[in-house]
């Protein structure tokens, strides 16, 4: 069995981050999401919308996604591709390159984003964002 992972923190769940985890089980059979937690979140300046347990059970729901797991640091990945067994990492190419490290522990695959959609312009939209709240 192929296992895939990818990483995020899936806010305000939109057809971006759809077309993601299903291009991402279509690299194998068997996909682990590590889903940032909302510490870590604040570590990254990310402030989110739902708590970690609600955006849990969404992407749960999602058929793509076999498996849910929190992300809390930065350093956590090899630690993750050891113990799940991971044969392909997988994430956006807006992290293009940044994750070239991994190379050495499995296949490292960059996803095409899909255009005009982020959770950060769905809150700016929605007057959600720290500069239309302040
Ligand atoms: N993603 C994507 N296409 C988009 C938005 C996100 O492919 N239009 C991917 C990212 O590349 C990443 C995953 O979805 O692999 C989770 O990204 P996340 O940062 O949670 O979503 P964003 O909408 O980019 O959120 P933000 O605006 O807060 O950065």
């Amino acid at each position: 069995m192929k296992k895939v992972i990818t990483y995020g923190t899936f806010d305000l769940l939109h057809y971006g981050h759809i077309n993601v985890l299903k291009k991402a089980r279509e690299l194998g059979d068997y996909l682990i999401v590590a889903l940032s937690t909302n510490e870590f979140n604040a570590i990254k300046g990310k402030e989110c919308y739902f708590s970690y347990d609600q955006r849990k059970k969404l992407v749960e729901a999602i058929r793509y996604v076999d498996l849910v797991i929190p992300e809390d640091s930065w350093e956590q990945k090899v630690h993750d591709v050891k113990e799940f067994k991971v044969d392909v990492f997988t994430i956006g190419n807006d992290w293009s390159g940044k994750f070239d490290f991994l190379k050495e522990y499995c296949d490292v695959v960059y996803l095409s984003r899909t255009p005009e959609i982020s959770t950060t312009k769905i809150k700016k939209d929605l007057g959600l964002d720290e500069e239309s709240v302040s």
